[in-house]
C-alpha cells in the first residue's frame, strides 16, 4: 500500500530534504510549492510529483485537495512546512498589518491546509500530521540563557511558532485518529537564515522525518527535535 505524503514548501530547504528522505523511505511524495516553476524543477530533481499549493491561497489549497482526492483518494501524511521569518520588524516598528504576513503563512496556512485535507487524512489507515514549528516558539527555550533561541527578539516569528505548537496540541486532542505532532528542526543552514544555521539540512529534518514515519499508536500532541521532546 502506497504511503501518500504531502509537504508544503517542498521546493527548497527543509521541505526539499524531507521530500528526498521520505522518497528514499518509499513514500509517494507530493512536492507542494506555491510557484509552479520552482515546484516543477524541485519535483523533477527529486523524481516526485509537483502539486501547486500556496497555504495562504484558499483556491490553490482547495484545488490541491481535490486533486489528491481524485488521484489517490486519501492522504497518509501531511507536513505543514512552508513558513517565513517575515516581517523582520522589532516591537517599535511592528504594525498589525505587517504582522499578518507571518501569521498568514505560519499559522493560518497550516489551519487552512489541515481543514482542506482532513477528510483525506481520515480516509487513511494511519494518518499523521507534522507541523514544522521552531524552538523559538518554546517559552522555555526563549527564556533560557545561553540557548540560540534566547538571542531572538523578533516578536512575530516566535509568536507564530508558539501558536502553531499550541494548535498542534489542540488538534491532537480533537483528532484522536490522527497522530499530530510539532517538529523543531533546530538552527539549520537554509535560505531562511542566509545559511547561517549550523546544522545540515539532513540534521534539520531528523525530527520531521521521525514524526512523519511514526508507527500506529505512536505519540501525538508532542513537540520534538532531533534529540527528543522539546520543553514547552
Ligand atoms: N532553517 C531553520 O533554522 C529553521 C529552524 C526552525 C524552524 N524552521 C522552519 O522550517 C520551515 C522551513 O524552513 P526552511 O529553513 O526550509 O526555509 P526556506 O528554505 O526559506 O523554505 C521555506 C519554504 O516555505 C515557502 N514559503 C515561504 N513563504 C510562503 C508563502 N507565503 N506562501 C507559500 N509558501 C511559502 C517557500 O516557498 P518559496 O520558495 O516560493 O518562497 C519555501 O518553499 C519553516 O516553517 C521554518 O519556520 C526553520
Amino acid at each position: 500500500m502506497m504511503t501518500i505524503t504531502l509537504i508544503t514548501g517542498a521546493n527548497k530547504g527543509l521541505g526539499y530534504e524531507t521530500a528526498r528522505r521520505l522518497i528514499d523511505l518509499g513514500h509517494t511524495v507530493l512536492v507542494g510549492a506555491r510557484d509552479p516553476q520552482r515546484g516543477t524543477t524541485a519535483a523533477r530533481e527529486l523524481g516526485a510529483t509537483f502539486i501547486p499549493i500556496g497555504p495562504t491561497d484558499d483556491g490553490s489549497v482547495q484545488a490541491a485537495a481535490a486533486r489528491v482526492r481524485n488521484e489517490y483518494g486519501h492522504l497518509d501524511v501531511l507536513i505543514n512546512n512552508a513558513g517565513t521569518a517575515a516581517p523582520r520588524l522589532g516591537a517599535e516598528e511592528l504594525t498589525a498589518d505587517a504582522a499578518m504576513e507571518g501569521f498568514a503563512i505560519n499559522v493560518f496556512g497550516p489551519i487552512r491546509v489541515t481543514h482542506a485535507f482532513l477528510p483525506l487524512l481520515r480516509a487513511a489507515d494511519h494518518p499523521r500530521i507534522v507541523n514544522v514549528s521552531s524552538g523559538v516558539g518554546s517559552f522555555h527555550r526563549i527564556l533560557e540563557p545561553g540557548t540560540v533561541e534566547n538571542a531572538v527578539t523578533l516578536p512575530v516569528y516566535p509568536a507564530t511558532k508558539a501558536a502553531l505548537t499550541m494548535l498542534t496540541v489542540q488538534y491532537a486532542r480533537a483528532l484522536p485518529g490522527i497522530l499530530v505532532n510539532a517538529a523543531d528542526p533546530g538552527f539549520t543552514g537554509t535560505d531562511f537564515n542566509n545559511h547561517r544555521g549550523t546544522q545540515t539540512v539532513t540534521e534539520g529534518t531528523d525530527a520531521i522525518v521521525h514524526l512523519a514515519t511514526l508507527p500506529p499508536g505512536g505519540p501525538t500532541g508532542t513537540f520534538q527535535d532531533r534529540y527528543g521532546l522539546v520543553p514547552w
